[in-house]
């Protein structure tokens, strides 16, 4: 049986979060059910911001142990880390020629940049390199070289995979044949409602983030650190405007919800309670995982080894892949 494919990346430019956990990591998990699933890690993508040697290794062992310890299985899902699989970065070139200036002056993070230096006086390409300029290339190398078809990523990264189908077309329609499988992003629900502990959406660039797997008592501190109104203890409260029930419900089963709901409006359940439910209720959900990455980042060496065993794989698909193009654009 074919299955179709389903493939996503993780930048190692920060410690991996629980906005990341149900944005990437959960429902690519969950994909992989009824996908052939292939997920890596992009660190040459964080080299555009991480230039510090030391701490791009130990983003990237740190968000790999997450990976594994969050249910990646190696046995039965590729997974590799995108610097080792050349054939990337080969791939990156050709599609250069495919890929037109104005493309790239449109993708977001770029002209989020742009647009920040032109409201402050400066030069408009200020602070801007050629690897975040051409950022949505390697991206779409990344993800045309696995034949992907879905992409399951954040809101945030949609235009990302909508120019990786449109540089696929440009190709196919180029030499006339499918030479490219055309891919569709995935967009998880969820990521639309992880709220950070200051009520808006969680990300690194918020300074807002709960980091998955600190110790149980740092963890507790930071979910106490929540955002609430200063509404009393006895006060009847607000469940649909609360950051803690927001949270809560991630993890809580539908009675659980109701039961919280309900104490939530009788004003029995001050804010000090709320969170230190949804503490127990995340320690309960995360602790067997936190265990599972302890061990493994005790052991780098198996972690490094489950890379490596994966980007062989990898670079058997991604080899034909390479060869396919050479073949057809006359450089063979
Ligand atoms: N740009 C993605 C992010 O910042 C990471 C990424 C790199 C990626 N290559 C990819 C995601 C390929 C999906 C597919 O989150």
């Amino acid at each position: 049986m074919n299955r179709k494919v389903s493939l996503t990346g993780i930048k190692p430019s920060g410690t991996p979060h629980i906005g990341n956990y149900f944005g990437a990591i959960k429902p690519a998990i969950e994909l992989a059910k009824q996908y052939e699933a292939r997920y890596f890690i992009a660190d040459y993508h964080a080299l555009n911001t991480i230039k510090d040697p030391i701490l791009l290794k130990d983003l990237t062992r740190k968000l790999a142990a997450t990976w594994l310890a969050c249910g990646l299985d190696p046995e039965t899902m590729l997974f590799y880390r995108q610097s080792d699989v050349p054939e990337t970065f080969e791939l990156t070139t050709i599609l250069m020629a495919f890929t037109s200036k104005g493309l790239m002056n449109r993708a977001h993070a770029y002209k989020a940049c742009v647009q920040e230096n032109t409201e402050e006086g400066n030069d408009p390409d200020a602070g801007v390199n050629m690897g975040l300029f051409t950022y949505p290339v390697l991206m779409a190398a990344d993800i045309l070289l696995f034949d992907t078809n879905v992409v399951p990523v954040g809101k945030d990264q949609k235009q990302h995979v909508e120019i990786a189908a449109d540089i696929a077309q440009s190709l196919n329609h180029t030499y006339g044949k499918e030479l490219l499988v055309v891919p569709e992003p995935v967009i998880s629900e969820a990521t639309q409602v992880i709220v950070g502990l200051d009520g808006r959406k969680m990300s690194k660039s918020y300074d807002n983030v709960i980091p998955l797997f600190l110790p149980s008592k740092k963890f507790r501190k930071i979910i106490m650190k929540i955002v609430t109104n200063s509404q009393d203890v006895d006060e009847p409260k607000d469940p649909d405007t609360s950051n803690v029930f927001s949270l809560y419900k991630l993890f809580a089963t539908e009675t659980e919800q109701a039961s919280a709901r309900e104490r939530y409006l009788a004003g029995s359940m001050g804010w000090g309670h709320a969170k230190q439910e949804l503490f127990e209720i995340m320690e309960a959900h995360f602790a067997p995982m936190r265990e599972k990455y302890d061990a493994l980042m005790q052991d780098p060496g198996h972690i490094d080894k489950i890379l490596k065993e994966g980007a062989e794989k990898a670079r058997v698909i991604a080899s034909a892949t390479v060869m396919r193009l050479r073949d057809t654009i006359g450089i063979n």
